[in-house]
Parts: C-alpha cells; structure tokens; sequence
C-alpha cells in the first residue's frame, strides 16, 4: 500500500473513494459539508431520509455524485464530536476502511483533518491509519492451495493543511506502516503451523531480517553452545523433541556501540504439547501459537531497524519445542539453569519459564537497561484477562507505569497484577532451590514470580501475552500484539 498526503477540498479530489466524518445526529464535519455543498446536498439528504445517523463506526457507500471528482463517498459515524478519543478514531477507521477494502476502488482519500482527537497529537490519526491499513490488508494463505485474492485498493491519502505539518504527518503514515507491517509479522509467524515454524525456522527469519538491515545482527546458539553455557534449563525443554532449540539473539545498533541496550526477550515454544505432562487434545492445535512472544521479538526488532531508533537494543528469543519424546523431562526431574540455581520441574508443561530464565540470564551479559519478556505463559492470564490486557509483572514500578502508558497509545494496553513477595514462598521445592510451578492459585503470578528469581540484578518486566497474542474460534489466527506496544516503549527510550 502507498500512503501520501494530498492538500484540497474534498470535492476536487481524484480518487475512487472520498471518506467523510459525519457525527451523531448526523452533524457533517467540516470536510463533509464542503463535498455535500458542491454535490447538491447529497449527504444532507441521506441524514434526512434517517438511512444513516452518524453513530460510531456505521458506514455508507454513496455513488453516482455528481459535483465533485472523486468517483464515491463513503460516510463514516464518529459519534460524539466532543469525545472522540484515540480508541474512538480506531474503531473509526477500522470500520472506514473494512467498508472500502471490500469495493473495487484502487484509491481512498480519507478527508479527516479537521477531526480533533481529544487525547492524542494531531499526526496520531494519520499514523493509525495506516497502522490498520497494513494490519486489514493481511491475508493469511501461505499453507492454503489457493491464494487469497488481493484487495483492490493501492493507494491512501490523507489531507492535511497545505504548508507546516506536512512533514510530520509524512513521518507519521511512514510510522504507522511500519508498525502495520511488524504486527503482520509477528501474526504471520504465529499463524504459520508448528511442523514449519520450528526453532530452526525462527533462527532463518531472524538472520533474513539481519541480512537486510545493516543495522542489524544475530548469532543462533546451537544446543551444543547452550550446553557449554550451563543452560540446563532451557535444554531439559527440548530434550523430548528432535528438533534442535536455539538460542536468537537480535542485536539492533542505532546508537553508539558503547550505549547500554534495551532488551527484549521472547519465549519461542514452537509447539506445547505439555511434555510429560501432557496436554489434553481438545484445541492443542492452538499451542502452535506459543512462539508468539518470539514472533513479536523478532517483528520488533524488525520494526525498530525500518524507524531507524536512535537506541540499542538486543532481542533474544528462546526457542524450543515442547514433546514428549523418550529422552523428555519428567515430573520430578532436577535441572541446573545458567545461574546456578537447580529446578525442580514437577510438570513440563510450565515449560516456557523453564527456557525464559535461562535467556533472562544469558541477557545480563548486554548490561541492559531494562529488559522486558514476553510469553505465552499461564492460562491464568486468559481467564484473568480475556483476550483484552497484555498481563504485566515487574520488578519496577516505573517501568510497569511506563509501559501501562506506552499500552493505552498504542492501543495495544497491558494491565499490572502484583508480584509481592509473600506469593514466592508458593515456588519452595523439598529437592531443589526452586520448583517451576507454584500450585493451582494466582498462576500468572507465581509464574512471573518464577522469572523474578532471575533477574534481580535487572530492570525487569514481564508480559503475559497468552490471552492477547490469538484470536480463538471462526476468528483463528495470531493478532500481533503486542508489537504496537513494545514500539512505543522503545521510541520513547534514550541512548
Ligand atoms: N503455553 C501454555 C500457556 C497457555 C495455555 C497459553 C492455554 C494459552 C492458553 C503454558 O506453557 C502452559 O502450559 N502453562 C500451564 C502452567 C501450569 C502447568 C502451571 C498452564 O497455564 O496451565
Ligand atoms: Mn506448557
Ligand atoms: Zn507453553
């Protein structure tokens, strides 16, 4: 898709489809009266026939105007002119665009510029735009026979005010398609099946990304070089599968080679059976989808090479397959993690702290100044959240307020659950320093208390993705989050 601006009334614009705001009560916004006035009062009288009220995110097709260039109108409800805020402006332009990728029009114009959004910058809208663009223009057909057929629609402009600003909202539709196209990625990776996507495979596309982007390097630990690490954790997980785990890491250089990174580490379980301990049949397909921490990692850093951030980051992805091979781990068995402290893995299936906290070991050598992980990590998340909150755990409440914030910009929010002390005592094991599960109760918590044992020296959080990262049901497929929200946090960091 190409994204541009084009200054001018809506009515000389040439385009196959022109998109108008109309308020409730079918109030028109400003652009939409100047292309009613030269189309004989076309909208007007759609208002008054009652066919169309202006509600948020109803929409209607007008053709065969005549009076202005374009070839079609589409109307869009925008509700309440004095509320609408950042969600309200998605939903906007969700429904915008669902409406106008289903016509057979190459070109839209979206004539919103007089639309203010109450808690966002002028250049938001603009941005978000094409964030959706990208992500409603994504069609999964990789594994399909058939492929799906493309939508119509080429290119998108926005208007703006002619003179200052102009560059801004450039900058900001450049933004908003990269971020697009990042959470594509990670939706494509998650939605690609568990006998392609591999740990092998991850490694592949993680090195592709590092083949494009001078900026960008990685290094794949093999087994043999975790062994020699002392990663006893992570390699008790793919001790059952034939599929060899790696270790990802992704460093991204935008400052200078002594700057302290930002990490982010991501848990790349590229099929959970449960391991031993193994998982009922019903929906195991789904477990294809617990790489999708690692998935939102590797687009990340993807995403923050094509911004050209001013930071250093490092992005590491522990990945690994969980089965219940003759060689696997069993309930009970002792294994020693990259920092010294012994396991005692009582079931295999909390597999994804197991690799997590020998990569959140391993990150220390970076020295970063923080260091975020995300993972697919506890059904508790699911039924504590729903798919709406990105469950958040940290070790700093100055980073979890941070990322809370980055959340709600991006649409994309996290919600924090408390990780107070007295909940570690759930993790004691008779027969080694720590067991890997905590019991029935608060297993979001204990898991990220789990974590929390291997990153005392850092600034830490933890994302519990489990409920946000797919969409269960006829809707099947991997959503990308939180991508928008991990490229918030590190476009807002330093060097
Ligand atoms: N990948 C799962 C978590 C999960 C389960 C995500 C269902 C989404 C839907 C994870 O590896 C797991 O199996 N967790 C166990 C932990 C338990 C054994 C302590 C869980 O949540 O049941
Ligand atoms: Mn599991
Ligand atoms: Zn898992």
């Amino acid at each position: 898709m190409r994204y541009s601006i084009r200054t001018g009334s809506p009515e000389k614009i040439n385009a196959d489809c022109i998109v108008v705001a109309i308020w409730n009560k079918g109030a028109l916004s400003d652009e939409a009266k100047l292309l009613d006035t030269a189309t004989q009062k076309v909208i007007t009288k759609i208002i008054q026939s009652g066919d169309f009220t202006g509600k948020l995110g109803e929409t209607q097709v007008i053709h065969n105007i005549n009076g202005a260039v374009g070839k079609r109108i589409l109307l869009v409800g925008s509700g309440d002119k004095k509320k609408l805020s950042g969600s309200s402006v998605a939903k906007l332009i969700n429904s915008a665009l669902k409406a106008v990728l289903k016509l057979k029009a190459s070109s839209l114009h979206f004539a919103l510029h007089s639309l203010n959004v109450i808690d966002r910058d002028s250049n938001w809208l603009a941005a978000r735009l094409a964030q959706e663009a990208e992500v409603l223009n994504y069609q999964y057909d990789t594994t399909k026979s058939k492929k799906a057929k493309a939508f119509t629609t080429k290119s998108i402009t926005v208007s703006a005010l002619p003179g200052s600003g102009r560059k801004s909202t450039e900058t900001a539709l450049k933004r908003g398609q990269a971020i697009g196209k990042a959470v594509n990625r990670a939706r494509e990776l998650g939605n690609l099946p568990g006998n392609i996507c591999t740990p092998t495979y991850l490694a592949q596309q993680a090195t592709i990304i590092a083949d494009r982007n001078r900026s960008v390097t990685t290094q794949i630990l093999s087994e043999k070089q975790m062994a020699k690490l002392g990663m006893g954790s992570l390699l008790s997980v793919s001790a059952g599968s034939a599929e060899e785990a790696k270790l990802i890491v992704i460093r991204y250089k935008g400052a200078k080679a002594d700057s302290k990174p930002y990490a982010i580490v991501g848990k790349g379980i590229t099929f959970d059976t449960g391991g031993i301990s193994l998982k009922a049949g019903g929906g195991m397909d789904e477990m294809k989808f617990d790489m999708c921490g690692a998935a939102s990692v590797i687009a990340t850093m993807a995403c923050v090479a094509d911004l050209k951030l001013p930071i250093n980051v490092v992005g590491i992805v522990a990945a690994a397959e969980n089965m219940p091979g003759s060689r696997a781990t069993k309930p009970g068995d002792i294994v020693t993690s990259m920092s010294g402290q012994t396991i005692e893995v009582l079931n295999t299936d909390a597999e994804g702290r197991l690799v997590l906290c020998d990569a959140l070991t391993y990150v220390e050598k970076f020295k970063p100044r923080s260091v975020i992980d995300i993972a697919t990590l506890t059904g508790a998340a699911v039924a504590t959240f729903g798919s709406l909150a990105n469950a958040l755990l940290s070790n700093n409440d100055k980073l979890a307020e941070t990322l809370i914030d980055c959340g709600q910009d991006a649409l994309d929010r996290a919600w924090q659950l408390p990780l107070w002390d007295e909940y570690q005592g759930l993790l004691n094991s008779n027969f080694a320093d720590i067991a890997n599960i905590g019991g029935p109760r608060a297993g979001t918590i204990t898991a990220a208390c789990f974590l929390s044992r291997f990153t005392e020296k850092q600034k830490w959080a933890h994302l519990d993705i489990a409920g946000s990262a797919w969409h269960s049901g006829a809707q099947k497929g991997a959503t990308g989050r939180p991508v928008p929200l991990l490229v918030e946090y590190l476009s807002r960091q330093k060097a």
